[in-house]
């Protein structure tokens, strides 16, 4: 089954809409329209049926109720907000999260963002469960960042592998890139996802050009990979495609 998203342009690209149960990797640098498109996602595709759930660890629920009111969307009753900060994420966040996102049953889950549930998550108390030589060998000369980034990685592939377990569950992944080289700073977010979204952006003088472009998307054949849009007064809008 496919979910169109409602956003036209883009639907026609990816034969329809995004195939449920996937997990959609949302990247790009700051300001480039990530969180716009995903509350805007779940604005069309929500309802009292089809449940969503946007957390965020980046803003309070009612900027997030604020934004939607300044492009216009109803947003009542369509998808829950939750919104964590630091001392928010206790111990078991993630265990009781994960739980609940099972119990309530939701159908779409936004994160928004796996960096920033990095910085928050309770991951260096899996330090304590595992030696440096789990992760490296015996005889390996270490330096504490690789280790660090070993137990990142680990972290994201588990969490991931968890999301992926949760029947009839859509996800998007919002995740954030800070050159044109890589999709994503942990680079393994990438392989985990079954579809990737690049949001970028440029100015050129006054006018800032954005556009999305289609990186993968499994079970699809994809038209155009390249989509140029605007946020305007009422969210994304597609732009026509001049070739
Ligand atoms: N109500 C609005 N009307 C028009 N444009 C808006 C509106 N709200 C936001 N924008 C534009 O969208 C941009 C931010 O988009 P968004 O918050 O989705 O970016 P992001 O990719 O999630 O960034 P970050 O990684 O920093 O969270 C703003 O800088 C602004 O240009
Ligand atoms: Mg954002």
């Amino acid at each position: 089954m496919r979910i169109p998203t409602k956003i036209k342009a883009f639907d026609n690209a990816i034969d329809g809409g995004i195939p449920a149960e996937f997990i959609i990797l949302v990247t790009g640098e700051s300001g480039t329209g990530k969180s716009i498109f995903c509350q805007e996602v779940l604005k069309n595709v929500c309802n009292k049926k089809n449940k969503g759930l946007y957390l965020s660890f980046e803003q309070s629920v009612s900027q997030i109720k604020d934004q939607a009111k300044s492009l216009k969307w109803a947003i009542k009753g369509k998808y829950d907000i939750v919104s964590k900060y630091g001392s928010d994420v206790s111990r078991d966040f993630l265990d009781e999260f994960l739980a609940m996102v099972k119990k309530e049953k939701y159908r779409f889950l936004v994160i928004d963002s796996l960096p920033s549930l990095m910085i928050n998550a309770p991951i260096f108390e899996m330090v304590e469960n595992f030696k440096v030589a789990d992760i490296l060998g015996d005889n390996t000369i270490i330096s504490p960042p690789i280790i660090g980034d070993s137990i990142s990685r680990r972290f994201i592939y588990a969490f991931v592998s968890r999301l992926k377990k949760i029947p009839g569950l859509t996800v998007f992944l919002v995740n954030q890139t800070d050159d044109m080289e890589n999709i994503t700073r942990d680079h393994v977010s990438d392989f985990l996802s079954d579809g990737i979204l690049l949001f970028r952006k440029s100015s050129i003088g006054n006018e800032i050009t954005r556009s999305l472009h289609i990186e993968k998307m499994r079970e699809t054949r994809t038209e155009l990979i390249m989509l140029d849009f605007d946020i305007t007064r009422t969210g994304i809008k597609i732009l026509k495609n001049e070739a």
